[in-house]
């Protein structure tokens, strides 16, 4: 999450930057042993006894049949392989396929395309979801101001005034990144294959805005304010007959923070954010949300910029104009160069822009410089750089990933949680394709000049990695759902997907007995290591 460019000047709280901070040299501490590294050089306190590796839950998996623990609702869903096939393919072809019945004999038939893909939409009570946003005062991300002005247009925000041409003049808006779950919500609402009747659903969508929940209570209330939502809502959600079927397994939710938010591993006062992750109930489900955490029941999916097209054209016009760009600007920075920051890469990184000179743009997102959160101001510097520098925020992920993207700017990542251990469902596997990488664990790993490094990559290299950074635009948008796009797949159509095929693993499972526990909640804190990420120079 980047604090500076998401809220910029707007951030009232210190305490937000130490808290997260501290948090995440724990982690690093924790998970990476990077000795180096001390909590007293930074004024932070750092948790030394809480083993990482050892609170990553792993459950037991017993060999009984676990067919029977379940009954037999989830077995009259229909065999989905065939209709999840179909919606892999093409999202505009009808699938006229062959389905076979349970004697195996063939019959050609227009199979209802909504077969395996039926979500059921839990009418969750208004105190998780409505009225959090009829209280919109009471919302403060991060931000001197409210959450209000950003809850219009379905959760995108403002339309943009003045595109001042750097926008197409409709399709963009000033969407604040924490409101995914408003926006993957309304999104949902139009989904094409919505049933009410869960008995046919593949997957229950539970609406409850966890992180705009939370958001109120992160700085400054003790754990039982800050757990007594997430308490409050698995109860009501173990009670609905919809969770008997699968023990909750077929559930999901979406948020607009990162999962470490509602991962509190103790419940010591001084630790951060909420335990609703680890509530057995909890981990039973998937969630979806801007950042993924260790564990396999977490799902990263991309934060909402500001591009909400509503036809297919705007997205192909869009991908033209970066297409035919002319880039001055060999790399580029959007971000805060905070003094606390000097001992990160980042102090480096903003040093190294200013010493390239002319070929680096530097945005500088700090308290009253730039407005970051306007997506003119951001688009007008990346649209003109060959390649956008992405180091880890507070947080491994930045919402810049999916700026840089939309700009056709070929993102530049130094760690692999910023985007290849996460985005899974969005982004191609073989990151060498659409992105540079330059592994670098802590400040002293720089050591080379980025603009020698950079300059050296090859031309046609370059040619094809933009191109592939700018097919990727449409997978990383949230279309408009107030009309559908026609055949392109948006990051909601991709996550939905992605979200279906997981369940369907895990009902496969059950159908051939095996316990749906295994692997569903594990951590794999190997996500985050280097090790499987060679250098992608
Ligand atoms: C809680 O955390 C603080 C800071 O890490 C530590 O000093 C304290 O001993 C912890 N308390 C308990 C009960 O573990
Ligand atoms: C499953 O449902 C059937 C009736 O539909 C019932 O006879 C059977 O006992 C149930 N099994 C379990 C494990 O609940
Ligand atoms: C999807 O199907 C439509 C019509 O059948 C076709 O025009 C289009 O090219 C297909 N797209 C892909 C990506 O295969
Ligand atoms: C966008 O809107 C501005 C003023 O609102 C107008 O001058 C401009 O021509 C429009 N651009 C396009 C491409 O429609
Ligand atoms: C579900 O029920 C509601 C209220 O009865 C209705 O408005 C809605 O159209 C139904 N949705 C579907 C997909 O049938
Ligand atoms: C937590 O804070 C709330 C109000 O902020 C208070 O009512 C409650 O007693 C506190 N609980 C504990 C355990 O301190
Ligand atoms: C979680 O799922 C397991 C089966 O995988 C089930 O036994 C357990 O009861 C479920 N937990 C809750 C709280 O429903
Ligand atoms: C490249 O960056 C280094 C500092 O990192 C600077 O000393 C050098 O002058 C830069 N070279 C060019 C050609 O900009
Ligand atoms: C990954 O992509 C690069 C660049 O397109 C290509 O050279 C390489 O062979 C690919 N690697 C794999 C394993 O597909
Ligand atoms: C679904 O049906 C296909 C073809 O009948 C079969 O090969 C496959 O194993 C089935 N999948 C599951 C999960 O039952």
């Amino acid at each position: 999450m980047e604090r500076s460019v998401v809220t910029g000047k707007l951030c009232n709280s210190q305490l937000w930057s130490v808290v997260l901070i501290s948090f995440v040299l724990c982690f690093v501490l924790l998970c990476f042993d990077y000795s180096a590294l001390n909590g007293e050089d930074t004024g932070v306190t750092v948790l030394e006894n809480n083993n990482f590796a050892n609170s990553v839950s792993t459950q037991d998996s017993k060999s009984h049949d676990f067919s029977s623990l379940f009954n037999d609702s989830i077995f009259l869903l229909p065999n989905n392989s065939i209709s999840i096939v179909g919606f892999v393919g093409n999202k505009t072809d009808k699938p006229m396929i062959k389905s076979s019945t349970k004697e195996g004999e063939e019959v050609k038939s227009d199979v209802d395309s909504c077969l395996g893909r039926y979500i059921f939409v839990h009418d969750v009570p208004s105190q998780f979801n409505e009225d959090l946003l009829r209280n919109c005062e009471l919302l403060t991300p991060g931000s001197d101001k409210n959450m209000c002005p950003y809850l219009v247009n379905l959760g995108f925000g403002p339309q943009i005034e003045n595109p001042q041409d750097v926008l197409l003049n409709n399709s963009w808006f000033l969407t604040n990144q924490f409101l995914l779950e408003v926006i993957f919500h309304n999104r949902i609402k139009n989904y094409k294959c919505l049933t009410n009747d869960s008995s046919l659903a593949s997957a229950i969508f539970v609406p409850f805005y966890a992180g705009l929940d939370l958001g109120r209570y992160l700085w400054g209330f003790n754990i039982s304010v800050r757990d007594s939502s997430a308490f409050g809502f698995v109860k009501w959600l173990t009670e609905k007959p919809e969770w008997k079927r699968m023990g909750g397994r077929d559930h999901f939710l979406v948020a607009g923070r990162i999962s470490w938010d509602f991962r509190r591993q103790t419940d010591n006062e001084s630790d951060w954010g909420s335990k609703l992750r680890f509530l057995p109930e909890s981990r039973n489900m998937s969630m979806l949300s801007v950042e993924a955490s260790a564990w396999n029941n977490d799902f990263a999916i991309p934060y909402p910029t500001c591009f909400h097209p509503s036809k297919d054209s705007e997205v192909f016009q869009w991908q033209d104009r970066m297409r035919w760009q002319t880039r001055p600007y060999l790399f580029s920075f959007a971000g805060a160069p905070r003094p606390e920051y000097q001992n990160s890469i980042r102090g480096n990184l903003i040093d190294q822009c200013l010493a390239s000179k002319n070929r680096c743009r530097l945005l500088d997102c700090n308290y009253g410089a730039t407005n970051c959160n306007n997506p003119v101001n951001v688009m007008k510097v990346f649209r003109r750089s060959v390649f956008c520098l992405q180091p880890a925020g507070d947080s491994y992920t930045r919402r810049s990933v999916f700026d840089s993207i939309l700009a056709g700017c070929i993102p530049v990542f130094f760690h692999p949680g910023t985007a290849y251990a996460q985005y899974k469902w969005h982004l191609p596997k073989n990151y060498t394709k659409y992105s540079v990488y330059i592994p670098v664990k802590d400040v002293s790993d720089l050591t080379m000049n980025i603009n020698e490094t950079l300059l050296q990559i090859p031309e046609s290299r370059v040619l094809a990695l933009r191109e592939e950074v700018i097919k990727l635009i449409p997978s990383i948008v949230y279309a408009n759902p107030r009309s559908t796009l026609g055949t392109l797949e948006d990051a909601f159509d991709l996550a939905v997907k992605g979200i279906l095929e997981r369940i369907e693993k895990v009902r496969s499972m059950i159908r051939v007995g095996k316990d749906p526990s295994i692997g569903f909640a594990d951590g794999d804190d190997y996500k985050y290591t280097f090790s499987p990420y060679g250098s992608g120079i």
